[in-house]
């Protein structure tokens, strides 16, 4: 246990603490600590083998980016974005397979983590700060590190929830005034709203939602603002999410688990969703581990997922993460908030998705139409959410529900919001894999 107060350092000072073979654990997405991670590519001449984890990095940067340093520095994480896809075919980066809830605490078991490099907003008068924009492993990690060292930034939110760290578990403070990074409303098209009208449909007032990142999401929570007392209990918060707050629709008042309050773990926006964060005490940012645990999902009742699928087969397994056996983006918490909307009472979870990709042909460079519904998944696609866990599927011609049902009632419900261009082919498919019988 640290005891003395941080003391505030450059951020030359702050990389001169990197020694070679340490394991750095980083503050995620938005609380990413963007000096060090923009710098640490400088040390490279005298150091070697040192290995950094970021659930989700938002800076692409030299360090992961440049196949130069893949000598240096590993970044392994557990959701991809488009700079990681890039640099894992030059082999600075690499994948850990995991569900967010227990991804830390089970790479921290195995990987000691020396340092712990992060953001936070500025000290308080009672000698505390917050760790503001992510709590998903963040002090799980703080907890178990030699160095912690904290990019003090005033353009942060200072959160509430268990976000809160005390200088004398700090050991050095780097002053910062970078913009928190922004992520803008996604571009919502006819499919999307069409999705998120079923959806809505199907969201009864009182309910307690999960919403994650991306257009269809978006056309959730634009549809939603007919409801009425709504809850929040999430991964991440979002600018839809606050918008619904500051509507009146989410209130939280039929909760059983943090009434009134609303629940996250991570928080990626706009300017105005930091804002509304920012000393509002009604913001609960706890613990990953937590927060996305499907035994404590559950405790709300009528608790609603929503999540995303890049395909999905006739016995309803979910391949949300990978195009084949190329990782695309993450599990994430997809898993943990099907479930966990499954353990609550009277609980939805959804998966959408459009019926169709536009696909390249990598031999002729053209876009072609593929039906994301498939007989079976592409050769090394990762199953995010298993065909034992699927409940609802919607694309934007329908809505399915499969729990309970049969390979045969599966397959027919699935084929039944295909592309209409693609359902006699899986028809044809499904009888040939004897999921389903002709004439029957
Ligand atoms: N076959 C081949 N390629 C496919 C495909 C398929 N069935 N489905 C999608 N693609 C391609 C698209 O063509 C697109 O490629 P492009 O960039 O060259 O156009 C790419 O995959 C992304 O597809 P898109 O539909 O735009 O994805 P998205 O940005 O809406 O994200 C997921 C969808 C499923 C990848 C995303 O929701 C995800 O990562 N989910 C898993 C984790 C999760 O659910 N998290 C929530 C809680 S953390």
């Amino acid at each position: 246990m640290k005891t003395k107060n941080a003391k505030y350092i450059t951020i030359k000072q702050a990389l001169s603490k990197i020694k070679d073979n340490d394991y750095i654990v980083l503050g995620m997405a938005g609380a990413e600590p963007r000096e060090f991670v923009s710098h640490i590519h400088e040390i490279a001449p005298r150091i070697n083998h040192v290995t950094l984890t970021n659930c989700l990095p938002i800076t692409p940067v030299p360090f992961y980016v440049d196949s130069q340093y893949k000598d240096k520095f590993q970044l392994d994480g557990w959701f991809y974005n488009p700079s990681m896809r890039k640099a894992s075919e030059n082999g600075n980066v690499s994948f850990i397979p995991n569900h967010l809830h227990l991804a830390g605490k089970k790479r921290f078991d195995t990987h000691k983590p020396d340092v712990f490099v992060g953001v936070c907003s500025p000290v308080d008068k009672h000698g505390y700060v917050s760790l503001s924009l992510s709590n998903v492993y963040e002090q799980d990690a703080i907890s178990r590190a030699r160095v912690v060292i904290l990019e003090e930034n005033p353009n942060f939110p200072r959160v509430f929830g268990d976000v809160e760290l005390h200088v004398s578990k700090i050991d050095y403070l780097v002053k910062t005034s970078y913009p928190a990074p922004v992520l803008t409303k996604a571009t919502i098209n006819e499919k999307d709203k069409i999705i998120g009208k079923y959806i809505s449909d199907l969201i009864q007032d009182g309910s307690c939602i999960q919403l994650g990142i991306g257009g269809m999401p978006d056309a959730v929570a634009d549809a939603l603002i007919t409801k009425k007392n709504l809850g929040l209990h999430t991964e991440m918060f979002t600018t839809g999410a606050m918008k619904l707050i500051k509507a009146g629709v989410i209130n939280g008042s039929q909760k059983q688990l943090y009434k009134n309050k609303h629940v996250a773990c991570f928080a990626l926006g706009e300017k105005e969703l930091y804002d509304f964060l920012d000393n509002n005490p009604s913001c609960l940012m706890l613990d990953g581990n937590f927060v996305n645990d499907p035994a404590v999902i559950g405790q709300n009742d009528n608790q609603v997922s929503i999540n995303a699928c890049i395909e999905i087969d006739l016995s309803g397994q979910c391949a949300s993460e990978s195009i084949g056996f190329k990782q695309f983006s993450g599990t994430g918490g997809q898993s943990d908030t099907a479930v966990g909307a499954q353990n609550s009472k009277n609980g939805i979870s959804f998966i959408a998705l459009y019926s169709t990709a536009s696909v390249k042909n990598p031999e002729t460079g053209i876009r072609e139409e593929t039906s994301k519904i498939v007989p079976i998944l592409k050769p090394g696609a990762a199953v995010s959410l298993s065909r034992n866990d699927v409940d609802r599927v919607v694309t934007e011609y329908g809505v399915v529900n499969l729990r309970g049902t049969s390979i045969e009632e599966r397959t027919k419900l699935l084929i039944s919001i295909a592309h209409p261009n693609f359902r006699e082919e899986l028809t044809k498919e499904a009888i040939r894999m004897g999921y389903i019988f002709e004439g029957k």
